[in-house]
C-alpha cells in the first residue's frame, strides 16, 4: 500500500523532533542562546522550550499566528522578515548562538531555496563553531551532519543537520 500524506506527515514531524532532540543533547554543555527561525503555530517552538528548559530561545517570525500559550515574551521575539531580522540579530549575537532550527519553509521549492540562501551566508558569523543548525530544507553552503539512525516512525531524508560552518 501506498504510502499516505498523513503518514509522511507523521514521518516527518518524528524526524523534526529526533533531530531537535539530538541537537539538545548536543549543545548540552555550550553556552548561547538557541534561534527559531519561523514560529508557525509554534509547536516546535514549545518543544524546544520543554527540552532546553532555562536556555534563551528567540523567535523569529514575520506574523504571529502561534497558538496563545506559544508566543514569546517581546524580549524573545525578532518581528519581521528574516532579511530585516537576521542582520540585527548578527551585530547583537555575533558567534554566540548554539543552535539555530528554521522551518521557514513551505511546498514551493523554488521559494525555499530563496529563504534558505538568505539565512545560510549568516550561520557562519552567528553560529558557534561547535553548534548546530537543524532545517526543514536542505541548506546548501554549510557542512552536513549525519544525525544517524533515526527513531523508529521517523522519516529520513526529510529532516536535516548541519554544522555553521561553510564547506
Ligand atoms: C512551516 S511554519 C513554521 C512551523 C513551526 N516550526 C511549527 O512547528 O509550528 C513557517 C513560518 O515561517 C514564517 N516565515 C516564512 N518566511 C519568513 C521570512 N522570510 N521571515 C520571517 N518569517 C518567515 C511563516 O510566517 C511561518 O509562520
Amino acid at each position: 500500500m501506498a504510502v499516505s500524506r498523513l503518514e509522511k506527515a507523521i514521518g516527518r514531524l518524528a524526524a523534526c523532533r529526533a533531530c531537535l532532540e539530538l541537537g539538545a543533547r548536543m549543545i548540552a554543555d555550550l553556552p548561547g542562546p538557541v534561534f527559531e527561525l519561523g514560529l508557525g503555530n509554534g509547536r516546535t517552538y514549545d518543544h524546544l522550550r520543554q527540552i532546553l528548559p532555562g536556555r534563551d530561545i528567540y523567535v523569529f517570525e514575520r506574523e504571529i499566528a502561534a497558538h496563545p500559550d506559544c508566543v514569546p515574551d517581546d524580549d524573545h521575539l525578532f518581528l519581521g522578515d528574516i532579511a530585516d531580522t537576521l542582520p540585527r540579530a548578527v551585530e547583537r549575537f555575533a558567534g554566540r548562538v548554539a543552535l539555530l532550527h528554521a522551518d521557514v519553509g513551505g511546498f514551493d521549492r523554488a521559494l525555499n531555496a530563496r529563504v534558505a540562501a538568505t539565512i545560510v551566508p549568516f550561520m557562519p558569523r552567528l553560529v558557534r563553531p561547535e553548534g548546530i543548525v537543524v532545517t526543514s530544507v536542505v541548506f546548501d553552503g554549510l557542512e552536513p551532519f549525519d544525525p544517524g539512525p533515526l527513531p523508529a516512525g521517523a522519516e529520513p531524508g526529510t529532516y536535516f543537520m548541519h554544522r555553521p560552518l561553510a564547506v
